[in-house]
C-alpha cells in the first residue's frame, strides 16, 4: 500500500523519520508532501495513494475524488472538521483521528498564552497573576482535562461544563478537581477566565455569543485553543468595545484578526500560526500513533478510532 503524509504545517523531522520507519517496516511505501502552497500539489500527490496521514489539511470532496485508491485517512490530531466525512463515507473511506496524543501540548499553550497576556506581553509593566482566578472549561475532553490538572498547580479553582457529559458523569471525574456546572450560562457566570475546548460541530458553530460573553464579570478573559468558528466574532468585538477590561486570546487567527488587533491592542492576542500541537513531543505522539493506526488498519481492519459511519 502507498501511504502519503500530507502536512502543510510539517511535523518535526525526527517524527517524520519515525513515521516513515513504521510504514516501511510494515511493508508499505511511504511518501510525503510538506509545506505545499497550492491544492493542485496535493491533488497530484494523492492520485495513487491508499492511505493519508494529515493534520489540519483540508480533505474535501475534490481531494477524495482525486484519490480513487484511497481507503483510510488518519488525522494526526484531535479535530477532524477539516475532513468531509460524508464524502469519505460515500466512497467507503475510513476516517480516524488520534485522540489525546497532542492534548498536553495544547493545554500547555493555553497557560503560555494566558501568562503572556496577563504579563502585558512582557513589556515591563505591572501585570496580573493567574492564582485564584476562576477558570471555566467549556467542554471536557482530553485537552480540558490536562488544562484542569495544570490549573491546580496555579491555584485556580476550575469549573467545567460539558455539552455531552451529564452533570453526574462530570462530577465523577473527581480526579481533576473540577466543579461541574449545569449549563454554558452557569459556566460564564462563574468564571474569570473561560477556556474553550469543544470540537467544531453544527451545534458549536459560533456558540460563544454575546449572551454568554456578557455574563462574565469584570476583567473577563476568553482563551480559545479550539477552533475560530466556535466564537461569534461580531459578538466578541461588541463585548470588547463595551467593556474595556475584556480580553480575547486565541491560537486560531480569527477572520476579523486585523479589526481585533487594531481596536484592542494588548487586550487581544493571536498566535501567528496555530501552535497548540506544534511541539516535538506532540508531533511524535500524534504522528506515530497515526502511522501505527494505518498499519493496523491494513493488517487486520482495526478501525477503533474511526469517526465516520461505516
Ligand atoms: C487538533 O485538532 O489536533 C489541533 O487543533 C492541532 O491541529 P494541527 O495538527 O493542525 O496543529
Amino acid at each position: 500500500m502507498k501511504v502519503l503524509l500530507v502536512t502543510e504545517k510539517p511535523f518535526a523531522a525526527q517524527a517524520v523519520k519515525e513515521i516513515q520507519k513504521i510504514i516501511e517496516e510494515a511493508g508499505h511505501v511511504f511518501e510525503k508532501i510538506e509545506k505545499y502552497t497550492d491544492k493542485s500539489q496535493l491533488l497530484a500527490a494523492i492520485a495513487d495513494v491508499d492511505a493519508i496521514i494529515i493534520r489540519s489539511d483540508i480533505i474535501d470532496q475534490e481531494v477524495i475524488d482525486a484519490a480513487p485508491n484511497l481507503k483510510v485517512i488518519v488525522r494526526a490530531g484531535a479535530g477532524y472538521d477539516n475532513v468531509d466525512l460524508e464524502a469519505a463515507t460515500n466512497r467507503d473511506v475510513c476516517v480516524m483521528n488520534t485522540p489525546g496524543q497532542n492534548a498536553n501540548a495544547v493545554a500547555e499553550l493555553v497557560f503560555a498564552m494566558l501568562l503572556y497576556v496577563q504579563r502585558n506581553h512582557f513589556d515591563g509593566s505591572t501585570g496580573h497573576e493567574l492564582k485564584n482566578n476562576r477558570l471555566g472549561l467549556y467542554a471536557f475532553g482530553n485537552v480540558a482535562k490536562m488544562v484542569a490538572k495544570i490549573a491546580r498547580g496555579f491555584g485556580m479553582p476550575v469549573y467545567a461544563f460539558s455539552p455531552i457529559l451529564t452533570h453526574d458523569d462530570l462530577r465523577k471525574e473527581g480526579q481533576y478537581g473540577v466543579i461541574s456546572v449545569y449549563s454554558a450560562e452557569e459556566l460564564f457566570d462563574n468564571s474569570d477566565i473561560v477556556s474553550l475546548h469543544m470540537p467544531l460541530l453544527e451545534d458549536t458553530y459560533r456558540c460563544v455569543n454575546y449572551n454568554l460573553l456578557s455574563r462574565m464579570g469584570d476583567n473577563g478573559i476568553v482563551v480559545n485553543s479550539a477552533r475560530k468558528e466556535v466564537v461569534n466574532e461580531e459578538d466578541m468585538i461588541r463585548i470588547m468595545e463595551e467593556r474595556p477590561d475584556f480580553k480575547y486570546i486565541t491560537d486560531i487567527k480569527p477572520d476579523k484578526h486585523d479589526e481585533f488587533a487594531s481596536k484592542f491592542g494588548m487586550r487581544y492576542f493571536s498566535t501567528p500560526k496555530k501552535s497548540g500541537a506544534q511541539t516535538y513531543e506532540a508531533n511524535v505522539n500524534a504522528g506515530l500513533a497515526a502511522a501505527r493506526q494505518i498499519v493496523a488498519f491494513f493488517k487486520n481492519g482495526d478501525d477503533r478510532f474511526r469517526v465516520n459511519p461505516k
